[in-house]
């Protein structure tokens, strides 16, 4: 049997993928790392199907491994005989706690079969959400920006985590960008806020993320000179 690593998207319960909900209610355990993700499933499961895990909340990787250890151990005795579930908000794939668990059953358990199940990602969700287009031929980076940190380097940047709104917005202003906001993007859980205001953003909130844009960025397409004005 097998254990689904299922990507539940940001938090919506309609925005779950046909394939993810199919597998979540046809589980015999769901596990889940947050209450975020576990009100999403229970769109899908009964509370009687939502399986007890421990999730540290702590940066001492001793504390981390052994949590994981414990947590694996839990679950591949389950996944062995049935189909259980651990699900994430967006995809498992992307900055999730699910790679801690992998990681883990491959080290220890590499009999328990796995399969993702890839879910809408924050890192895509926020273009519709933002009103941004990223164009075809363009790049566009993924970092974190926890706790007021700034990274620049790239034309466009998805930046997570922006814990510190105003300080992480001085200094990309400082080194050239054009920022704006999004928290709690396509989330029934909390007010979603849309903003290039950082000041709106003071208070923290983990589900608050960043666009940032060369402030001189030209853009190649065909067909942006209409929106510059152009009349060719
Ligand atoms: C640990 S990462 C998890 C990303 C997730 N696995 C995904 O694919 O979207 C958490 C960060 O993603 C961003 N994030 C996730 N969901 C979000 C949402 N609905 N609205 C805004 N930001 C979100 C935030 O920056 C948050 O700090």
């Amino acid at each position: 049997m097998t254990l689904y690593g299922i990507g539940l998207g940001p938090g919506e319960a309609d925005l779950v993928t046909v394939r993810g909900k199919q597998l979540l209610e046809r589980a015999d355990i769901v596990y889940s790392p947050g209450r975020l993700s576990r009100s999403v499933a229970l769109e899908y499961v009964d509370e009687d199907a939502i399986g007890d895990l421990d999730f540290p909340m702590t940066k001492d990787e001793e504390k981390l491994r052994r949590a994981w250890k414990e947590a694996a151990e839990v679950v591949a005795p389950k996944a062995r005989e049935g189909d259980v579930a651990f699900v994430t908000l967006g995809d498992p794939n992307v900055y999730s706690t699910f790679g801690h668990l992998r990681r883990t059953l491959e080290a220890f358990h590499s009999d328990v079969d796995l399969e993702i199940v890839p879910g809408v990602s924050a890192m895509t969700a926020f273009a519709t959400a933002l009103g941004v287009e990223i164009e075809a031929g363009a790049g566009l980076s993924l970092r974190e920006a926890a706790n007021g940190a700034s990274p620049t380097g790239p034309d466009r940047m998805i930046l997570f985590k922006v814990t510190d709104a105003p300080a992480t917005h001085e200094g990309l202003i400082e080194a050239g960008y054009d920022v704006r906001y999004g928290r709690r993007l396509f989330m029934e859980q909390g007010e979603t806020l849309i903003t290039d205001d950082p000041t709106e953003l003071a208070e923290r909130d983990y589900y608050t993320l960043a666009y940032a844009e060369r402030q001189d960025l030209e853009i190649e397409s065909p067909t942006a000179a209409f929106q510059r004005g152009g009349h060719q």
